[in-house]
């Protein structure tokens, strides 16, 4: 796909007025104006939202036109194509590979939540090496963006798991961008121009660790809660976007929040309630057992619901050593 072609000037009716304006507030190609929508537009420009209306959905036949964007009617075979350009990235973990049907999909946001210690993070931090490796070996010989909330992002956990899987260090290194968002908005800012950069930089993986937290730290109380699934539900959707339009995969992970009314089963569901739940295509469950982890398939159109046992050391998630395997912990 060439620049000009998403150039927003290429759009009928767009002048260079507009599209400094669009510009400026952060909207750079026909393809950030349809992943953005209408009612975002409208807030970020400051323009009514027919307007914004109108020219989403010129970007979205435009992109429609040069083979970017699906028809809003699209036959089963057209979208069976599309589907074999999805990749997959390794976990590093055979066994997690085999809960995922092979890995991480692209197109697709993939959420684990689990409670604390469960490795969320440290799984976050394998695939951010694992997405770097040569595709033969699973990887997809690309970089990876880490939005760290929560400030637990370690660069040296990336040294000790590239050095103990036979990687060099410092290349890794520099294939992971890392963004530090401070609070919810500025989470959405971050995530609403990832667009670009991904397609500049060569980005086939995007980690947002944890997705959630802002979100709940800010909004607190049974008063706020609308306000903050209306948001939560617009940063999901367009991180679900992003993934599609650019073909990339995307991770988040969510905390548990323990729910006393359950007096039997696991008494912990994860934040966000139903919105984060319908958003993500792909749930895991992540839970300790003893010194090893369990992740469980939640929710998948199509993956059985089962469990595997994985372990967290110095290569980050792992498969546990073979004298374990089947001894109960
Ligand atoms: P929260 O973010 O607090 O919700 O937890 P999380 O699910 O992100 O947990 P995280 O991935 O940070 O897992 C932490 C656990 O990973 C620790 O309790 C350790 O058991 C394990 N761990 C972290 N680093 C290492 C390491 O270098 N070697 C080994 N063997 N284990 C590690
Ligand atoms: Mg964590």
């Amino acid at each position: 796909m060439s620049k000009e072609e998403l150039d927003l000037e290429s759009l009928e009716g767009v002048g260079t007025v507009t599209s400094q304006k669009l510009k400026d507030s952060g909207v750079r190609s026909v393809l950030d104006l349809a992943v953005r929508g209408p009612s975002e537009i409208a807030e970020v420009t400051g323009w009514d939202l027919g307007k914004a209306t109108d020219l989403c959905n010129r970007a979205r036949i435009k992109l429609v036109e040069i083979g970017k964007l699906e028809k809003d009617f699209v036959s089963a075979s057209d979208l069976y194509k599309k589907r074999q350009a999805v990749e997959r990235v390794t976990t590093g973990c055979k066994n997690l590979d085999d809960l995922l049907a092979g890995g991480i999909e692209t197109q697709a946001i993939t959420e684990f939540y689990g409670e604390f210690g469960s490795g969320k993070t440290q799984l976050c931090h394998t695939l951010c090496v694992m997405v770097q490796i040569p595709r033969e070996r699973g990887g997809l010989e690309s970089n990876a963006v880490y939005l760290d909330t929560e400030n637990t992002f370690r660069p040296e956990r990336i040294v000790g798991i590239a050095e103990s899987r036979g990687l060099d260090s410092e290349t890794t290194l520099q294939g992971i961008t890392v963004a530090k968002a401070y609070n919810s908005a500025h989470q959405e800012l971050i995530i609403s121009e990832l667009g670009e950069y991904i397609e500049t930089n060569h980005i086939k993986l995007v980690i947002v660790d944890s997705a959630v937290a802002h979100y709940r730290a800010e909004f607190l109380g049974r008063g706020t809660l609308a306000e903050r699934q209306q948001r939560l539900n617009r940063m999901l959707h367009l991180l679900l976007r992003t993934a599609e339009a650019h073909n990339v995969a995307i991770v988040f992970t969510n905390q548990v929040q323990s729910t006393p009314d359950v007096f039997f089963g696991d008494p912990s569901k994860p934040t966000g309630g139903h919105v984060v739940g319908h958003t993500s295509t792909y749930r895991i469950y992540l839970r300790k057992a003893g010194k090893n982890r369990i992740a469980r398939m939640v929710d998948s159109p199509y993956h059985p619901e089962r469990e595997v046992v994985f372990v967290l050391n110095e290569k980050g998630v792992d498969d546990p050593p073979p004298e374990t395997v089947g001894r109960k912990k």
